[in-house]
């Protein structure tokens, strides 16, 4: 029940594309230069207060103290004070800008990706789960959201605050300074350790992470087969597993960081020793003074946090890069089912639609699954396609919508070639019913338009009346509310609705893949008497399970194994004595 392809982290041999994944990020950020622009002046402006609160200290100290001037004393402090109220007043206003920022690029992201994947084919679909999916998207603009709001920012302050810091201590005093920085070597060591330890226990939560909920949509969505054959315990007790190993792997991984983050506090009292001991020596000989020993005691985290962070940073900005890569991806998905150059119209069909030689497969490497179909249907008729299952019949109507192209042979809509006709115009001519009913949640009514609120009641009205289903929807009132996937409907309910979902939409040709379920003789006769004035008023392919529109279609194709056996009308076929005649009586008795 599991999907076997992880899509969560792409296959470690895959390259990341690093140029394009970077032109597609500075093309987010492009349209919001302005409140890029803004953040870091706001940031400029912050990092220069926090800056300068220790060069005030030692003001104090060297200056204000020896001075024994109180009204000094006084202004420098209050000047001390003001110092970090402007800095926490810059701040707000630099972390109010990126917040606004990044969100403004991820709506805007979001949205791209999703006009990019509803524009995206049938087979795109069958190759990323759509659970998954969804799953990614999140977690991946998730990601960048991270990188346009804390890291961008953290990245810049971090080397404005270390190269200032380390200037400013070089300044007032060069040896100090140098004899600070042996202790670089190991920071950076230890903060690399670290991550190269942890990073792949943070790759492993965060599969596991996808997984549960993989798991989760997975068998939540098919709670009533689980509970029907009393698998919740094994479901609970598989979930329980994956939980299990995520736990030990999220531990771990908080062990590995306390153990750092004690070692880098472990640090500060070194660099500390040092300033007050070798700086302490010096300050006897009165070559340093004690405002700069305070100075550089204050600015100590300011240098070493910077070196500490290097590392957070540089696998920050990887996995950005790999959620960047990720979503590049499907962004430079292109339909493979597109209008050519010079795509036509059709406004109105006048002739009708015809198959010449079509052979079709999903994969190359793959059986064929229609084999050489040929048929016409004219304007007004209507075409029954029967067979057994697995014999092809949806994939006829996949490719007369062109969700999948075929690999041989012509479709031809008023001897036009299917390719050669927009595929807008294309899907607003033909109609399609599918097999598996989806209805949306909201109403019966905005189930009925489809969710197109610009259609008017009148229409939907006129269209239950056309195919008599006036009673039905008295019953089952147009403001019922449906739930998600309709489950508080009966599969006869179901179908009766997308019946007259599709008059409504009033389309030239409908496609109509009927379902297979059996249903009461009280629906099946709605649903025939529907049938039959859509048949009537229609041109329409009918995959036909119900003997009622067998009878009613003018031509009957007989598919098995991808291939066209019989075809006729129903007495014809009947009076062949063939394949269909044998069909006809296993499927409905003699009579
Ligand atoms: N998206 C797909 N990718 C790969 N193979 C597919 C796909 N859809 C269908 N097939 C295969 O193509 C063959 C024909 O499938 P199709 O759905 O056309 O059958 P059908 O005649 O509509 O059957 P049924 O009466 O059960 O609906 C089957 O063997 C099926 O496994
Ligand atoms: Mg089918």
């Amino acid at each position: 029940m599991h999907a076997s392809r992880d899509d969560d982290s792409q296959d470690p041999k895959e390259k990341i594309n690093y140029k394009a994944t970077f032109r597609m990020l500075t093309g987010l950020i492009v349209p919001e230069r302005r409140g890029f622009m803004a953040a870091f002046a706001w940031l400029l402006l912050s990092t220069a207060f926090t800056l300068f609160s220790p060069i005030i200290a030692k003001y104090i100290i060297d200056t204000a103290i020896p001075s024994k001037n109180i009204r000094l004393l006084v202004m420098v402090v209050g000047g001390l004070f003001l110092n970090s109220l402007l800095f926490m007043g810059f701040n707000y206003l630099l972390q109010m800008r990126l917040i606004k920022t990044g969100q403004q690029i991820m709506t805007d992201l979001k949205k791209r990706m999703l006009s990019r994947m509803l524009a995206l084919d049938l087979p795109f679909y069958s190759e990323y789960p759509v659970g998954r999916l969804t799953a990614r998207v999140q977690a991946d603009t998730g990601s960048l959201y991270e990188l346009f709001t804390e890291t961008t920012v953290t990245i810049f302050r971090d080397i404005l605050m270390f190269i200032v810091t380390f200037c400013v201590m070089f300044y007032f005093s060069p040896r100090l300074t140098l004899i600070l920085s042996s202790v670089f070597p190991f920071a950076i060591a230890l903060s690399f350790i670290f991550l190269r330890k942890s990073a792949s226990l943070f790759v492993t939560v965060r599969k596991l992470a996808s997984e549960i909920s993989g798991f989760l949509t997975e068998h939540l969505n098919a709670i009533a087969l689980l509970q029907a054959f009393n698998r919740e315990k094994m479901a609970a007790e598989k979930l329980e597993a994956i939980n299990k190993k995520k736990f030990d792997a999220e531990l771990s991984g908080e062990l590995m960081m306390i153990v750092f983050y004690l070692s880098v506090i472990l640090l500060s009292p070194v660099a500390i020793a040092i300033i007050l001991g070798v700086g302490g020596g010096w300050a006897i000989d009165r070559t340093i003074s004690i405002g700069t020993l305070v100075m550089f005691i204050l600015y100590i985290d300011k240098l070493f946090e910077p070196v500490f962070r290097l590392s957070e940073h540089i696998s920050i900005i990887q996995r950005s890069f790999a959620a960047g890569h990720r979503i590049q991806r499907i962004m430079e998905r292109r339909p493979a089912i597109v209008d050519g150059p010079a795509p036509r119209y059709i406004h109105s069909i006048r002739e009708g639609i015809e198959f010449r030689n079509v052979w079709m497969r999903y994969a190359d490497d793959s059986p064929w699954v229609l084999k050489d179909i040929s048929f016409k249907l004219p304007k007004g008729k209507s075409l029954a396609i029967v067979g057994e299952t697995g014999g092809g019949k949806t994939t006829v109507t996949n490719l007369l919508f062109r969700f999948y192209t075929p690999q041989k042979g012509k479709i031809l809509i008023d001897g036009v070639n299917l390719s050669d006709i927009g595929l807008n115009s294309l899907r607003t001519a033909i109609g399609l019913v599918h097999q598996d009913i989806y209805l949306f949640p909201g109403t019966i009514m905005q189930n009925l338009k489809l969710m197109d609120e610009a259609i008017p009641d009148s229409m939907v009205h006129d269209a239950i009346k056309t195919i008599g289903l006036e009673a039905f929807f008295k019953h089952h009132g147009l403001n019922k509310h449906i739930v998600e996937k309709g489950v508080n409907l009966s599969a006869g309910e179901k179908q009766v609705i997308s019946l007259a979902r599709a008059m409504v939409l009033n389309q030239e040709v409908l496609v109509l893949d009927e379902a297979t379920s059996h249903i009461d003789p009280h629906t099946e006769r709605l649903i025939n008497t529907a049938m039959r004035r859509l048949l009537s008023s229609r041109t329409m392919i009918v995959i036909a399970h119900r003997l009622s529109t067998i009878l009613n279609a003018d031509n009957i194709l007989l598919v098995s194994e991808g291939e066209i056996k019989e075809s006729g009308t129903h007495s014809q076929l009947l009076a062949k004595g063939g394949i269909y005649s044998k069909f006809y009586k296993l499927q409905f008795g003699e009579n």
